[in-house]
């Protein structure tokens, strides 16, 4: 089987998004369909028709407002209580105030829709989302690694209990967590933080059975998640790229379709079922 997938290396639609064409949307049905085990990685790219911005290029958050300083995991560590104090203050880092307002708006787009679909057809084994808006299960989807945690949720740095958001109060003192007494912080991976380990082992597993990775709206930049295609290729698997710009990824995937993620995963996904109707 993926000898056959194989063929299709190296078809890379290089046209404008409006251009790409069927043929190609029709390769990368045909892959997944003759896949067993189909997992995405998602990025900020896939939130951007939410009104979640994206963190690098010409309109992201970061090129724009500045990125947040490397070792922010360090200096939580340090002093959680300045951390938690500056969390609670909203004013305080206009980055993070701009990107939680936009996450609080946001609502799915067609693009969350239809991996949901696809999961929900028993296609998508895995969706590993680099994004912490939740917007995939807010759109349905339930086989979701968060990779980088989840704005929504507050994680304990020792035993990784997660809470919602809404559950913990900051009283003055940083909360200790109930379970095991470490330090409780957001579930979002700040700089220089390790991913925690159960969300990691979640990831390594889904990957080494996948046989179909669609990347869709990462620049595949930040590691490990930027990794995990790799891995796929290097076990004979297949990749399918969707964005609208060229990523160092680009280059290496069995198919890459030129566009936004909103426009581009309904197509494909319709496809899908009409090549599965037909039997294929
Ligand atoms: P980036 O901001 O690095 O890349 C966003 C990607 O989305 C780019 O490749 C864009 O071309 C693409 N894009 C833009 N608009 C799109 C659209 N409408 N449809 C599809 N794609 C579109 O975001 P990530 O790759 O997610 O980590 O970045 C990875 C990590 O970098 C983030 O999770 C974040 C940051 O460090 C943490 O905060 C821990």
């Amino acid at each position: 089987m993926l000898a056959t997938q194989r063929r299709f290396k190296g078809t890379h639609l290089k046209t404008p998004s409006a251009a790409t064409t069927n043929e190609k949307i029709e390769d990368a049905a045909t892959l997944i369909v003759e896949s067993e085990y189909v997992v995405a990685l998602t990025g900020a790219g896939i939130s951007v028709e939410s009104g979640v911005p994206t963190f690098r290029g010409p309109d992201g958050i970061w090129s724009k407002l500045g990125q947040p300083t490397t070792n922010g995991y360090k200096l939580f560590v340090e002093n959680p209580t300045a951390w938690w104090e500056q969390y609670v203050s909203s004013t305080a880092d206009p980055t993070r105030a701009k990107f939680r307002d936009a996450i609080d708006k946001a609502v799915p787009n067609p693009g969350h829709d239809a991996l949901a679909e696809l999961e929900r057809l028993d296609v998508l084994k895995a969706t590993i989302t680099q994004n912490v808006d939740g917007l995939h299960t807010l759109a349905g989807s339930e086989l979701i690694i968060e990779i980088h945690g989840n704005r929504n949720f507050f994680r304990c740095i020792g035993c990784e209990k997660r809470w919602p958001r809404t559950e913990l109060v900051f009283k003055g003192q940083p909360p200790r967590c109930p379970e095991c007494g470490d330090l409780i912080k957001s579930d979002t991976v700040m700089f220089g933080e390790p991913i925690p380990r159960g969300t990691l082992d979640r990831c390594y597993e889904v990957t080494e059975r996948c046989d179909c990775m669609i990347a869709a709206g990462t620049s595949a930049s930040v590691y490990p998640a930027a990794n995990l295609p790799n891995r796929v290729l290097a076990q004979g698997g297949v990749v399918i790229e969707i964005n609208p710009n060229t990523t160092k990824l680009s280059d290496r995937a069995d198919v890459t379709l030129q566009g936004t993620t909103s426009e581009i995963l309904p197509i494909l996904v319709e496809r899908v079922v009409a090549l599965k109707r037909r039997g294929r």
